[in-house]
């Protein structure tokens, strides 16, 4: 009998609804022509439209609801009405920390017939293929601080970054094994500890601790965040995997999403690397509320999470299936019909979902 995969979709606000749809319509395509497993989802109405009413975002059973399922299918949260704050720290994050997925992987490459800000990297756009290994439970995000005095003229907020050994060794060993897993082997760490004299001195200490496993096996170096945004832009070719802290890793896989073309193309995975809880796959993006109902989202950032989604669950075995909807992705973005407006195309996002399906049936 055909195995089959539980999957928990959230679709969100905004165009992370459209885009939820667009993948699931691809990811049961992929399924079908495959042949040896399939997909069941269950999608819950988790949103900031749904928080207005309720005035909640998640129900306070969540966890449990979500480990009935093999992963979770992530669109977007946030829209103009809800304080943006509220709407991360309602689902977002608290999901990403109750389900220990400490890991954020963000690949960037540029894909078939995108057009790109940089015109060397439009003459070599191999030049950009990168790994952004992003730690996805403490730093900068961590949540602890607060604000005093709120509402008069002496008004004091603290933002505390927290880093544990534990968080920063389990997530260099994560990057220096998937540097070691891609053809080049180089790792390049981003920190600020010149600045920042506790917290990054402590993330540069453990990552010189992991390195020494790797001597011989792993290329590595460091790179000061604001020098790093010079290199991905001047010297794209001389990066592969990197690692960053929550903020920075955030900050600039934005960037890497924009090098490659659009931010609509850009996937996600937010991993518990132990397999206990289901990991999240997202595309990058937000709910766009400028272009939310019109229909003309870019699914293509959701279908590469959607590949992502596959090889997680295949662990191993579905490498293969990935790559063909990788390569039927492309495909599909080569052509300038089946292309976005964000792409320079005008196709709809129904348009360019039904051409993948049709990519698919022909390569799976
Ligand atoms: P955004 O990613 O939603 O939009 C930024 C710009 O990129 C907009 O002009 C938008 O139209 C465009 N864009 C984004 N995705 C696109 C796609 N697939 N196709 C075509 N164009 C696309 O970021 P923004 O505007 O900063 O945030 C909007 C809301 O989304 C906010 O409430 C924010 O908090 C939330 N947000 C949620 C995220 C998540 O759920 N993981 C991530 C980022 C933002
Ligand atoms: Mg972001």
């Amino acid at each position: 009998m055909a195995q089959t995969y539980k999957i928990a979709a959230i679709p969100g606000d905004g165009i992370g609804v459209d885009v939820t749809e667009a993948a699931e319509q691809v990811l049961h395509a992929v399924a079908k022509a495959h042949g040896g497993f399939q997909f069941q989802f269950t999608t819950f109405d988790w949103s900031s439209k749904k928080y207005l009413e309720r005035k909640w975002y998640m129900p306070d059973d969540y966890v449990q609801q979500l480990q009935k399922h093999d992963a979770i299918y992530f669109g977007a949260v946030g829209w103009p009405n809800v304080p943006d704050h509220i709407s991360l720290w309602g689902m977002m994050l608290p999901l990403r920390n109750s389900l220990n997925q400490y890991v954020n992987v963000r690949p960037t490459r540029v894909l078939k017939g995108t057009t790109v800000p940089l015109a060397q990297l439009q003459d070599n756009p191999k030049h950009l293929d990168w790994v952004i290994v992003r730690e996805n439970s403490e730093g900068e995000y961590a949540g602890q601080g607060g604000t005093t005095h709120g509402h008069s003229d002496y008004a004091i907020a603290t933002e505390v970054a927290i880093f544990t050994r534990v968080g920063i060794e389990r997530i260099h060993r994560f990057a220096f094994e998937m540097a070691k897993s891609r053809p080049r082997k180089k790792l390049t760490m981003v920190t600020k500890s010149n600045a920042q004299r506790h917290g990054m001195v402590l993330w540069d200490k453990i990552f010189y601790e992991v390195a020494k496993e790797y001597d011989g096996v792993v290329e590595y170096d460091k790179m000061l965040v604001d020098a790093m945004t010079v290199r991905m832009v001047n010297k794209p070719e001389s990066l592969d995997t990197i690692v960053a802290t929550n903020l920075h890793a955030d900050i600039l896989s934005d960037l890497a999403a924009a090098l490659a073309g659009s931010i609509g193309i850009a996937p996600s995975s937010n991993l518990d690397p132990t397999r206990k809880n289901p990991s999240m796959f997202e595309p990058i993006h937000g709910s766009a509320p400028d272009i939310a109902g019109q229909g003309i989202a870019n699914p293509v950032g959701a279908f590469w999470s959607a590949a992502e989604m596959v090889r997680w669950l295949g662990n191993g075995k579905l490498d293969h299936t990935a790559d063909q909807l990788m390569e039927a992705i492309e495909n599909v973005t080569s052509n300038p019909k089946t292309r976005t407006r964000d792409m320079g195309g005008s196709a709809s996002t129904k348009q360019v979902t039904d051409a993948l399906c049709q990519e698919v049936a022909k390569i799976v």
